[in-house]
């Protein structure tokens, strides 16, 4: 059986995952692979750290023979080496490996979601032929890559709504179903190992931003930055908030959502409420979700693990065997640009929505009608309404829900019912998402 050679950069959680997985399921992987899959070489930071590694992994005794070294140096100049794997993180580092492996004829792989929110349109052209697989970037062990490149290659694609990130996933859930608050839910996720030592990328919608970017590649030929779209996250949700969203049948989601409409594609990530009966709300916990509507096919929706090494793993083992069988689609999944029906990335303010207010009010006569009136002057007409008296004396918390506006109103309004007196904090809004539109 011919080889295909491996060199990777990077020995964290995932990494050793792929190795682990290589050893235990190496029979069906090179079967199914047709080749025989070989770690040839790992690029570490700390050599000790790696060999201790490698022992725990049994290494030594499976004869795998794998070279440890601190040099990327020694796997992109290595001629034997047929593809690099990158699961070492950052962004403009990662980004230099890629070059560096493709102008060496290597094939490349990557689990970097950050690295490709900036840089895939950079990459793909560099590529030229040879194959860059990122399955592993996109919710971990969920092929939603292959999906939208392949599996779904006969449709337009209407939407997406995906929870993207696991730790806000979790977050969130805490907070809905046992009534934390944000603070301690953070740190539980925190001390189970879904957050991050520094989890801002998590929590503030950045990390759902870029796998969301990563998916509006393959699904419109979008190449977007991270600073073109709308990105909020989770940090301002209240315990208040979560009880405005069972009162009314919903659930709280950090949803990465796309949407088409003629010529013009929305892209945005932010906190959403979503109604208990619908699929995406049932995704729970430290799991990741994705519906996706196609012209042709409809929804289908996809669940499973997003992080963690193993499932991480699977995903980045399925680009080394798509590889090893020879498969080079286009990068980003189009062979050639879009001519006719090329989208463009929609106006921010241009976005239509119902909302959820809250506001801190003082508690005294009059307060309501003026705030009805100043969201009236802006277009905005009332859904639901739920006021509760506050522990501080003479405020009221005020919740409303909207019918549908734009944001250019919503954000008018609030930034008008900011100024009055009787409104005693920062005016806080959620976009609701009943259904696809
Ligand atoms: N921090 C990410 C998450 C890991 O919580 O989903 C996977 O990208």
């Amino acid at each position: 059986m011919s080889k295909l050679v491996l060199g990777m950069v990077g020995f964290g959680v995932v990494g050793s995952s792929v190795l682990k997985a290589i050893l235990a399921n190496g029979e069906i992987i090179n079967a199914r692979a047709g080749k025989q899959i070989v770690l040839k070489s790992i690029v570490v930071r700390d050599k000790k750290k790696a060999e201790k590694k490698l022992a725990e992994l049994n290494v030594i005794d499976t004869n795998a023979n794998i070279t440890l070294s601190t040099n990327v140096d020694d796997i992109l100049q290595d001629s034997e080496i047929d593809v690099v794997i990158e699961l070492m993180g950052g962004v403009e580092f990662a980004y230099t490996i890629a070059q560096r492996a493709l102008k060496a004829k290597k094939a490349f792989i990557t689990a970097n979601k950050a690295m490709l929110a900036y840089h895939r349109s950079d990459i793909a052209p560099l590529a030229n032929g040879l194959p860059v697989g990122f399955e592993a970037s996109v919710c971990g062990g969920i092929p939603i890559i292959r999906v939208l490149k392949d599996g779904l290659s006969a449709n337009h694609i209407l939407g997406i709504r995906g929870i993207l990130n696991g730790t806000s996933n979790y977050i969130l859930t805490q907070m809905q179903q046992f009534g934390k608050n944000f603070a301690t839910a953070l740190k539980e996720a925190q001390n189970l190992g879904y957050a991050e030592a520094d989890p801002s990328l998590d929590i503030n919608g950045g990390d759902a931003g870029h796998k969301l970017l990563i998916l509006a590649s393959l699904a419109y030929g979008i190449h977007a930055m991270p600073e073109d779209i709308l990105i909020e996250g989770i940090a301002d949700i209240t315990p208040d908030d979560m009880e405005f969203a069972n009162e009314f049948g919903y659930v709280i989601k950090l949803l990465g959502i796309a949407k088409k409409q003629d010529d013009e594609v929305e892209l945005r990530v932010h906190p959403s409420m979503i109604k208990k009966e619908s699929m995406i709300s049932k995704v729970d916990g430290v799991m990741n979700g994705i519906s996706v509507i196609g012209d042709y096919v409809g929804e289908s929706m996809y669940y499973g693990a997003g992080a963690g090494g193993e499932a991480t793993a699977s995903s980045v083992i399925s680009d080394i065997v798509a590889i090893a069988r020879g498969e080079s689609a286009a990068m980003l999944g189009f062979s050639r640009p879009l001519e006719e029906g090329k989208l463009r990335l929609k106006d921010k303010e241009k976005i239509h929505s119902r909302y959820y207010i809250r506001l801190y009010v003082r508690d005294k006569p009059g307060v309501l009608g003026e705030v009805a009136q100043i969201l009236g002057r802006h277009n905005i007409s009332i859904g639901a309404f739920l006021q509760k008296e506050t522990d501080e004396k003479n405020i009221a918390t005020m919740l409303f829900s909207t019918h549908h506006c734009y944001e250019r109103e919503i954000n008018h309004a609030l930034c008008e019912l900011e100024q009055i007196d009787s409104i005693t904090q920062k005016p806080f809004k959620m976009r609701l998402e009943d259904e696809y539109e």
